[in-house]
């Protein structure tokens, strides 16, 4: 068993599913690399070591480029707001450690096309975290459509819609919503909510040859939370695109955070000329399948509960009929990326394959600008 030490920046909502996934991954999953929880990095010292106590972390810093210089730090695991994804990636694969970056892989095209390029030119793992891919049932749908049992492709749709923006009184900027400000956050919806959609769609349809889209930002100002001045909103506060796939087929995208009701309603509906799947992130397990050549008199769409040993990831968890959920996404993820070293093989997405989504998104921000058909 080969160690593998991880770094740690930032102990949010990601550090911790992250974290979670290090913790659980060699449990359930028989490799031959070990994360070790080795130091967890954020300014604040204080709530660094709290975290760092809680998940067992052996050490802190409240700097990450102290971070980097550690000979005893393997891999860095990046879960930051955005904007110092592109810094931080490529000091890291400058001082050699493989590189592990949340998502969007960075705030536009040409600074992902320069982390491509460092870690690249380094020759370290790199992996970004589009932990949707690692639901076994989407897994399920990849499997599905990669049998050829859909046929040929006609339409392909998603949504990513939440309200928790609507309230006019929410700051921008600042520890808690950084994801209203541009400067941090690089876009709106589309960086943070559509990225995710786009990185399934490419990886379960192929590519996006063009795309025209739309944006509005319902709230024009919002109290900047560190400057304390009401200041325009620059991100987009909702957005939809459609598009051409490679393959011919259709798509069709939306995404807000304006959507009352909505927390994280992830969908996915893909329509070939043998079948259809549809996905729900509020019932992530289950898979729904309609195959036309089913018998006709029983024909109709399947709810597939993916929980069964033969169906992806699951003969690593409980018996058949007991199902995983969301945090199960980082621990597959995990568990791939270790399995990756052990092969001494790449991992998807890597920071190339990010770069993929990256332009689609790029193309549809400036698509809606200029109100324009966009080649991605
Ligand atoms: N894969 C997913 O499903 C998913 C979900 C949520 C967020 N994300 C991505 O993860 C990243 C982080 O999002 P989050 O929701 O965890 O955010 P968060 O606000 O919960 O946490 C951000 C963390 O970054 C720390 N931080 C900020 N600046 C820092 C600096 N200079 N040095 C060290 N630490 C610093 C903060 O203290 C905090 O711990 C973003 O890129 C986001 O887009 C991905």
């Amino acid at each position: 068993m080969k160690n593998v030490n991880i770094g740690m920046i930032g102990y949010g909502f990601m550090g911790k599913a992250h974290t979670n996934g290090y913790a659980q991954a060699n449990h359930f999953f028989k490799l031959g690399h070990k994360p070790v929880l080795k130091a967890l990095c954020a300014r604040n010292a204080e709530k660094a070591q709290e975290f760092a106590d809680n998940w067992g972390y052996e050490s802190i810093e409240t700097d990450w480029r102290e971070l980097l210089k550690r000979d005893d730090i393997d891999a860095v695991d990046i879960c930051v707001p955005n904007n110092l994804h592109k810094e931080i990636s490529i000091a890291a694969a400058e001082a050699g450690k493989a590189v592990l970056c949340e998502k969007p892989l960075a705030i536009d095209v040409a600074e992902g096309e320069a982390m491509c390029e460092a870690v690249e030119k380094a020759g370290v793992p790199n992996m970004v975290w589009y932990n949707y891919r690692r639901i076994p049932a989407v897994s399920l749908a990849k499997q599905i459509i990669d049998e050829g049992r859909l046929g040929k492709i006609f339409h392909y749709r998603a949504n990513f819609l939440q309200d928790w923006t609507i309230n006019a009184d929410v700051p921008q900027g600042g520890a808690a919503t950084w994801r209203l400000d541009a400067e941090a956050a690089g876009s709106g919806v589309t960086g943070d909510l559509l990225a995710h959609c786009i990185d399934t769609a490419l990886w379960l349809n192929g590519g996006i040859k063009d795309v025209s889209a739309m944006t509005e930002t319902f709230v024009k100002e919002r109290l900047h939370a560190e400057t304390g001045k009401k200041e325009p909103v620059t991100i987009d506060d909702a957005c939809m695109f459609h598009c051409h796939f490679d393959n011919g087929s259709l798509g069709l995208f939306e995404s807000t955070r304006y959507a009352r009701g909505h927390k994280a309603l992830y969908t996915l509906e893909i329509n070939g000329e043998h079948g259809s799947l549809a996905w729900d992130l509020h019932d992530l397990h289950r898979l729904q399948y309609f195959n036309y050549a089913d018998d006709g008199i029983v024909r109709g769409w399947r709810d597939v509960h993916v929980s069964d040993g033969d169906q992806p990831y699951m003969g690593n968890w409980w018996v058949p009929g007991l199902n995983v959920g969301y945090e199960h996404s980082f621990i597959h993820q995990v568990a791939d990326f270790l399995k990756s070293l052990d092969e001494g093989k790449p991992v998807h997405p890597s920071f190339r394959d990010a770069l993929e989504t990256q332009k689609v998104c790029d193309a549809v921000l400036k698509s809606a600008k200029d109100r324009a058909w966009m080649d991605v």
